[in-house]
């Protein structure tokens, strides 16, 4: 509707900027569907009084516009505007989202766990938020890469090493997986604690893979490789899929380079045998972008995974999504690459927070770190139960309705702010969940079944308040899409499809529709049609399965 009004006022003023104006629900249903009172606003630059304004703007409205009082304009929408309306949005096969993205690129870099480790719950929200946006952006017609920047690099190399060689039985490390690797490191790293011996002896296998020893490579790529199959297996659950798995190892021989620029530049200064660059003036401390004993840290890394990644895609924007314990240091390499000349790229930070658990914290010490996959398992486990109790024991259904349950607990809500996994929250069936939302498509598709006909030539006729306000929502699909790329926020769209669903409710106790009479219930019957393609794919977008029996 805004896109609407805004094009009216173009019309009338060419030349001029109106993305400010705003349509707002009518305050009293007497008045119409809807106002608009950004007339007023424009006396001073239009230099016309705020009713001349409202007046021109109203005579090319393709919908009904009244002006009232000092210069309000009063919109009312018509049955035959928002059938075509309805018609256009259910004959585009893109349900109406702009492929404003077209041409242009965006890295998205997100999941990013650290090698040699297993996911637990709290690799979740970076994997399913990076994910949704990656599908809104491909949605939009970016060309995405997805980049999944593991943590492959480091000291903890070398207790791995040493921890294999020597805390492994021989059957462990033929069938080495993740879950070992993480056992040998907790080994050695406690081995390390104790004894000075063990502990230079790992620093020294560590010294040996920088300096690029065969043995030590062969080890650390073999750790690499087991690390990237079990996250995929994760990932397959998931439907999450990287184009690439460039992780931390792969800007090393960059950072050298990235270094003597900042150093050419003037902007890094050795300080206490480090070098660091001072962004004290911008408020935001110290980055150090090489430690005393010479090593490179983790942003010397991302700048010269930024200039990698501009080199080589020329993207658009790169958006990173990551916890927001990490706010500070984006903020301070964003600034650094600005510095360095990185501004054609916008290089943007989504920082989500924490997870609990169940109301409690996750921690390691707690001995409740949730791994990934149990959660998963349970998740499958619980939906196999309920299924059974109906009879309808689906394996695969109870996948798609558990996982798509851990996934929208996480996005429903503003990735900003903290969140507590619930089990009951996100398996209830009555409550802003995945479940509510697959079963509302499930019983959009039941209901088109029994249908069997619906006569294609009969047209939309909205004409019950019901029918037009989930005519109005089903309209605002697209901006809803657009608006969560962004706020690079997959809770704008999650928010949508559950008011959506909300008001498909309302419409359809409040509507009978098979025993209709023919044009009804063909109009209604392609409502309810309509419904369903926008949540499936508004459902698809957030990576969440959409099955039409459940
Ligand atoms: N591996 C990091 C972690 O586990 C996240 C990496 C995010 N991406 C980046 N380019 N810094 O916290």
């Amino acid at each position: 509707m805004d896109g609407i009004v805004q094009k009216a006022f173009e019309q009338a003023f060419p030349g001029e900027d109106f993305s400010f104006v705003r349509v707002l629900p009518a305050t009293d249903a007497k008045f119409g569907d809807f106002q608009c009172n950004d007339a007023l606003k424009l006396a001073k630059r239009l230099k016309l009084p705020p009713r001349a304004i409202a007046e021109k703007v109203a005579a090319l409205l393709p919908i009904q516009a009244e002006v009232a009082g000092p210069g309000f304009l009063n919109l009312t929408v018509t049955p035959e505007w928002l059938g075509s309306r309805l018609a256009a949005l259910e004959s585009d096969a893109n349900l109406g989202i702009a492929r404003q993205g077209e041409g242009k690129t965006v890295v998205i870099d997100y999941s990013s766990p650290n090698a040699a480790k297993q996911m637990h719950i709290g690799h979740i929200r970076s994997t399913v938020i990076g994910s949704a946006i990656d599908r809104i952006f491909r949605a939009l017609g970016y060309r995405v890469v997805a980049d999944n920047h593991l943590g492959d690099w480091g000291t903890q190399f070398g207790i791995l090493i040493k921890g294999y060689r020597e805390c492994l039985t021989d059957e462990e490390r033929e069938n080495l997986s993740v879950a070992n690797l993480e056992k040998c490191y907790v080994l050695s790293a406690a081995r390390a604690k104790e004894s000075e011996e063990w502990k230079s002896s790992c620093r020294e296998e560590l010294v040996r893979l920088q300096q690029g020893d065969a043995a030590n490579m062969e080890l650390w790529k073999r750790f690499i490789d087991i690390s990237i199959g079990e996250f995929e297996r994760m990932y397959r659950k998931l439907g999450v899929k990287f184009d690439t798995y460039r992780g931390e190892s792969y800007y090393n021989a960059i950072m050298p380079g990235v270094v003597d620029r900042l150093i050419e530049l003037g902007l890094a200064k050795e300080s206490e045998g480090a070098l660091i660059v001072d962004l004290n003036d911008e408020g935001l401390g110290v980055a150090i972008v090489r430690k005393s004993d010479g090593g490179y840290n983790y942003t010397t890394s991302d700048l010269a995974c930024v200039k990698s990644r501009v080199e080589e895609y020329a993207p658009e924007r790169i958006i990173y999504v990551t916890d927001d314990r990490q706010q500070l240091h984006f903020r301070q390499f964003f600034d650094i690459a600005a510095k360095m000349g990185y501004t054609g790229v916008k290089l943007v930070h989504v920082p989500f927070g924490l997870m609990s658990y169940q109301g409690k914290a996750i921690s390691t010490r707690e001995g409740n770190l949730i791994k990934l996959d149990d959660l998963l398992s349970e998740a499958v486990r619980r939906c196999l139960a309920t299924l059974e109790e109906r009879g309808n024991a689906s394996e695969k259904l109870a996948e798609e309705i558990g996982y798509g349950a851990v996934k929208y607990a996480d996005l429903s809500h503003d990735p900003a702010t903290a969140i507590d996994f619930n089990w009951d929250k996100a398996l209830a069936l009555d409550g802003n969940s995945g479940p509510y939302l697959q079963y509302a498509y499930a019983r959009v598709c039941s209901l088109l079944e029994k249908a069997e006909t619906l006569d294609e030539s009969a047209g939309f006729a909205v004409e019950s308040p019901f029918e037009k306000q989930l005519a109005l929502q089903l309209l605002k699909f697209p901006s809803a899409v657009v608006r969560a790329a962004e706020v690079y926020k997959p809770s704008v769209l999650a928010d949508f499809l559950y008011q959506t669903c909300q008001l498909y409710s309302s419409f359809y106790q409040n509507s009978p529709i098979l025993k209709s009479e023919a044009q009804v219930r063909n109009a209604r019957l392609r409502l309810c049609r309509l419904f369903g393609r926008v949540l499936c794919k508004g459902l698809d977008l957030l990576g969440i399965a959409a099955p039409s029996h459940i």
